[in-house]
């Protein structure tokens, strides 16, 4: 997990997010999709913010050795990273977490998110897409200028968003799928589902799980867990979640969780 001293090669404005392709040969080789940075947010030399950011990877390519950020500046820090030009060095520490497994026989992917770990659904959804793999992104956020822009996602991944806030994303988990029949859900259709979620998304989430499939084995449904995770390897105790197998780090032993080991 070294440190990176990346430069930003391209800025784009996105509504309100903001993203960067970073160059970062090293970062670009070892990131999956799930995977966070900590980004040092002020500029060398000043400790204000003093701690690093976790921004989840919504991108990267090892043939040009760079990765993407995606980046919503609702806190300070993440606007100062936002506001940052081409040319600019970050300080970067990762990657960090453990990412999503993807088994190789999935032939429809259910990606369903809101919050800011979102980022990791781009991310896992070209790779994806990629490998002929069938995907569905079901998006949920405060407004539309805070949802992917469909541009940045695969051709071939179909796209349904809500606007109306975070837990609109349960309502889309009972919408129809593309080419299903009107009694097919996204949860039925899929081989399976990666989850993009806040905490108090959960439960919902799993429940939505729960009352789609008559049986659902280890590794069906994964979630990668937002949150603050102020020193990211597991030793200030900040982020603890609670599993089926006690108390677990979002940071170390996360972010991406198994579903059904969470409570
Ligand atoms: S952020 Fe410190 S233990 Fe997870």
């Amino acid at each position: 997990m070294p440190y990176h001293d990346p430069i930003i090669t391209e800025r784009y404005e996105r509504g309100v997010l903001c993203q960067l392709s970073v160059r970062a040969p090293e970062l670009a080789r070892a990131a999956r999709p799930g995977h966070y940075v900590l980004a040092h947010c002020a500029p060398p030399g000043s400790a204000d913010p003093l701690l690093r950011r976790a921004i989840f990877l919504a991108g990267a390519d090892p043939a040009d050795g760079t990765i993407e950020l995606l980046i919503d500046p609702t806190e300070r820090g993440l606007a100062w990273l936002a506001d940052q030009p081409v040319g600019a060095r970050l300080d970067l520490f990762g990657p960090l977490g453990t990412p999503f497994m993807l088994d190789g026989r999935t032939r429809n992917l259910l990606l369903a998110g809101a919050g800011s770990a979102l980022p990791a659904l781009i991310f896992l959804a070209r790779v994806a897409v990629a490998n002929g793999v069938a995907g569905l992104l079901l998006a949920a956020a405060d407004s539309p200028d805070h949802l992917p822009p469909p541009f940045l996602l695969p051709p071939d991944l179909e796209y349904q968003s809500n606007a109306d806030g975070p837990a609109a994303l349960i309502g889309l988990l009972g919408a129809p799928a593309p080419g299903a029949t009107i009694f097919a859900s996204p949860i039925a259709w899929a081989d399976q589902i990666c989850f993009a979620l806040t905490t108090d998304l959960v439960t919902p989430a799993a429940d939505a799980v729960r009352a789609g499939r008559i049986r659902w084995g280890r590794g069906f449904a994964q979630a990668a867990i937002a949150g603050p995770t102020p020193c990211g390897v597991g030793t200030c105790q900040s982020c603890l979640i609670d599993t089926r197998e006690g108390l677990r780090t979002r940071c170390k032993d996360g972010p991406v969780f198994d579903l059904r080991d969470l409570r």
